[in-house]
């Protein structure tokens, strides 16, 4: 198996829940690129678990060590690696998946494709702890693009019926993306945030979970970066966002719901804003034919509620092939969304800059 992704600016993730620690190699970053610290661990504390009732109780600080490619923050060039270590591991909560696979999550396609040599504990590497690395290089990612003018921002949409202020399409601000980074919960509008966090804890006290919509969009990018066919912003874009643990669907700018419309409604006028070509509805969040319009590059995805929870399921045992019943035990995010908010921007960087470096604009 590889968890290798990229074909000009790559990265490969690595670790296991409870082995010594995860981590990523970073490949073709540009040299000579100050990267703030404070900045990175910043963002890679708002995926960090244990913060709070609607996360897991693991609490880990998520440091990275940088090994190589990086001298005083500065990039050099050559291969980045960084190392998370996992500091927080109750492995023998995780004796009963060894034999009883949990309903909704991969205990049993991992033993059967890895005909049981994978890491149960915690998951192993299906576990989101593996998303620390993306995150870490997501972080350095967002500040290559910052750099260039391009911003990237994230929040919740959705969580159970609750609904956050929508993106406006056409006018998203770069403020308004930054917004999530220092609030201590991902939503734009407060209000709907402390409704969010009732619904997760109403789930986590039933021994449920929930699942929640992520909204992105990344201002700045000029028109006419991508492709068409299979190497287009949405292929590229989706490819990595699937590797996202519990993503279940993305769509870009109207999305699904355009498939209910007419030509003349889904349609999105072009018109001159003074020397700059716009469209008026961005109902194609920014991509046309796999390219660029230039106007802000908007897309959710939807994330399945955590699969590990303390009701009693029906499942088997896939050492003995019997039928049996599983009462998950351990350490859960009773709403994955919550914290996969950074992920999803941290995959939105890194795609971008393999698009930006495929075309020697990075
Ligand atoms: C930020 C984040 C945190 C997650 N936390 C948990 C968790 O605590 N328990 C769990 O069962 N799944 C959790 N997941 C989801 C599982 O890792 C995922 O469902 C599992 O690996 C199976 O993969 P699939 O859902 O993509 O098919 C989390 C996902 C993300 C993005």
């Amino acid at each position: 198996m590889s968890s290798c992704w990229g074909n000009h600016f790559k990265i490969s993730l690595f670790g296991e829940s409870h082995g010594e620690g995860v981590g990523v190699v970073m490949d073709n970053v540009p040299a000579g690129v100050k990267i703030d610290p404070q900045e990175l661990l910043s963002f890679m504390a708002r995926r960090a678990p244990g913060k709070d009732r609607t996360s897991t109780p693991r609490k880990e600080e998520d440091l990275p060590k940088v090994l190589s490619g990086m001298q005083n923050w500065i990039t050099c060039g050559t291969p980045i690696c960084a190392v998370i270590a996992n500091t927080n591991t109750h492995s023998s909560d995780y004796q009963e998946m060894e034999s009883a696979a949990r309903p909704g999550h991969a205990d049993y396609t991992g033993f059967v494709r890895y005909q049981g040599f994978n890491d149960i504990r915690g998951g192993g590497h299906f576990s989101a702890r593996v998303t620390a690395g993306l995150v870490f290089a997501g972080g350095v990612c967002k500040q290559i693009l910052a750099k260039k003018g391009i911003t990237i921002g994230a929040h919740l949409l959705r969580v159970h019926g609750v609904s956050d202020t929508a993106f406006d399409p056409v006018a998203v601000t770069p403020e308004t993306l930054l917004l999530t980074a220092s609030s201590s919960f991902p939503t734009i509008n407060a209000e709907a945030g402390e409704k969010m966090r009732v619904e997760i804890e109403k789930a986590r006290l039933d021994c449920d979970s929930v699942g929640g919509v992520v909204e992105c969009c990344a201002v700045g990018l000029p028109a006419g970066i991508g492709s068409p066919m299979f190497d287009g912003i949405e292929n590229l874009l989706s490819s990595i966002l699937f590797g996202i643990p519990a993503v279940k669907g993305v769509e870009f700018g109207a999305g699904f719901a355009c498939a209910d419309w007419l030509g003349s409604q889904n349609n999105d006028p072009f018109y001159m804003d003074e020397k700059t070509v716009k469209t008026s509805t961005n109902h194609c969040g920014g991509v046309l034919g796999g390219i660029t319009t230039g106007m802000p590059l908007l897309f959710r995805t939807a994330l399945k509620p955590t699969s590990s929870i303390g009701k009693e399921q029906k499942t088997i045992n896939y050492i003995t092939n019997e039928e049996c019943t599983l009462k998950v035990r351990g350490r859960h995010d009773p709403c994955v969304a919550v914290r996969a908010v950074p992920c999803v921007e941290a995959a939105c960087a890194i795609a971008l800059c393999e698009i930006l470096s495929s075309a020697h604009t990075l």
